[in-house]
């Protein structure tokens, strides 16, 4: 069983993120199992804690270890990612030299209900998912935009050809992760 980590990027109720990571996860082989990684309770960061860090970074950073790989899914906030999963990403990668993200690879897919797909927010996420050694698939890059029109509810696909796009994805990152096994 390969353990993929689901984190999306969205902490809202009734996101169109969450949506796209179930139609993600749906696409997955039999052999995968996905986890969603909770970030909404995570305490915002403070290197002072460090050395008696509360309950939620510990068990956070244990469920981050336990994953062999991870799907990103996210929205743009102001031409970025949104803080919580900025707040996630360096809670698991710290104390320094301990970081739980590292070497296990990666799938990033970034959405918007508008027209630029999450452009800067994919990219800023792929950027610091190089600073902490995690190997993204690099093609095909998955930015979807207009996304209410594209997904149900429950990740259901409303257009024709959006699946076989993630599809291609989704083996592209099957690939990856057996380079790594
Ligand atoms: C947004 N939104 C947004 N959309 C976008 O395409 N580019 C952007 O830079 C921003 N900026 C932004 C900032 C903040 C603070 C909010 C709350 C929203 C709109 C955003 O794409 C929209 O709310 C999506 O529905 C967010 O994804 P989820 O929450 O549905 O997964």
């Amino acid at each position: 069983m390969v353990k993929v980590g689901i984190v999306v990027g969205s902490i809202r109720a009734g996101s169109f993120s969450g949506r796209v990571a179930k139609a993600l996860i749906n696409l997955l082989p039999e052999d995968y199992e996905a986890t969603y990684l909770q970030i909404d309770h995570l305490p915002l960061y403070n290197q002072d804690s460090d050395e008696n860090s509360p309950q939620e970074y510990v068990d956070f950073r244990e469920v981050v270890a336990a994953q062999d790989a991870f799907i990103f899914v996210t929205p743009e906030h102001n031409r970025s990612i949104p803080a919580a999963l900025k707040n996630a990403l360096d809670v698991a990668s710290r104390p320094y030299g301990d970081n739980k993200w590292g070497g296990k690879p990666a799938l990033i897919a970034s959405q918007s209900p508008g027209v630029i797909s999450g452009f800067g927010a994919n990219h800023h996420l792929r950027q610091m998912l190089t600073f902490l050694d995690v190997p993204v698939v690099q093609q095909p890059e998955v930015y979807l935009a207009g996304t209410p029109e594209l997904f149900g509810e429950n990740g259901e696909f409303l257009q024709e050809g959006t699946d076989v796009f993630l599809q291609t994805a989704i083996d592209k990152f099957v690939d990856l992760v057996s380079k790594y096994d």
